[in-house]
């Protein structure tokens, strides 16, 4: 057992987690993306939206879901490593995030980006952010955290204070979409071991019910994959903040 400071995340081996991860896209993933864009379309954003997408990693889907609508969108996460591939990777995404788009311009709005990758690079920023600091003032119009408050640490304390501390993150009303892990033991990513609290959709019910409105949950099935090996499902919710 161990907490989420326990672990080195400078040292995350970011070409080995998008390697297993996203290097091509996998069927919960569509399944995810799907869902997401759809939720997202669901509402009228105005010119000068706020997005952020918290412990970005490697995945620049969240991101993506989101481009059409922000004027501004921040990738926050506490890894040194992935910063590092993040910045590199604004300037000029790689091919494999093509069959993302594609799944996301099934709907007009994202077709009406003519250039993703020159919005993303001209519109998106990276920041170094613990989520389990402290909070500023609640300062985004629209926000995703996919894979993190159960894939940081161990501790359900540390899970919990993830949620709420995402939640504070977004003003209220705010639209956002999470995805976690289903009873997960961890994973390896380039030889090193990083943790996992094994939930299931009732903790996430539990968590979630006092700190959005209007939640939808849903439960996407895993093909086998090597990172996501041993974790039998993915757990999607969207909703509102309070
Ligand atoms: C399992 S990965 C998920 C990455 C990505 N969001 C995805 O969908 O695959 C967990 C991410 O959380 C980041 N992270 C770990 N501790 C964090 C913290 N205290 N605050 C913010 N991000 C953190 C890691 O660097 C890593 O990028």
């Amino acid at each position: 057992m161990a907490g989420n400071a326990a672990y080195d995340w400078d040292s995350f081996d970011s070409e080995d987690y998008l390697e297993h991860n996203y290097a091509a896209l996998h069927d919960e993933d569509r399944k995810i993306l799907n869902i997401v864009r759809d939720f997202l379309c669901g509402h009228s954003f105005d010119t000068d939206t706020r997005g952020v997408d918290v412990g970005t990693g490697t995945n620049l889907y969240p991101a993506l879901a989101m481009l059409p609508f922000c004027r501004e969108i921040s990738l926050l996460d506490f890894s040194g490593a992935n910063r590092i591939w993040l910045t590199r990777q604004l300037r000029e995404y790689s091919a494999n995030w093509d069959s993302y788009w594609k799944v996301l311009t099934e709907q007009e709005v994202y077709r009406s980006v003519e250039r993703p990758r020159e919005r993303l690079r001209r519109h998106t920023t990276v920041q170094k952010w613990d989520i389990l600091g402290s909070v500023p003032e609640a300062r985004w119009d629209v926000g995703t955290m996919f894979f993190v408050a159960e894939s940081i640490t161990t501790f359900r304390e540390e899970f919990t204070m993830a949620l709420g501390k995402f939640c504070a993150l977004l003003k209220p009303g705010a639209p956002f979409a999470m995805t976690f892990m289903e009873n997960s033991k961890g994973y390896e990513v380039g030889g090193k071991s990083f943790p996992a609290l094994g939930i299931g959709l009732v903790d996430v019910r539990d968590e979630m019910w006092e700190l959005g409105n209007g939640l939808e949950f849903h439960h996407v099935n895993v093909d086998f994959q090597p990172l996501r090996d041993g974790c039998s499902g993915v757990i999607l919710v969207h909703g509102h903040v309070k």
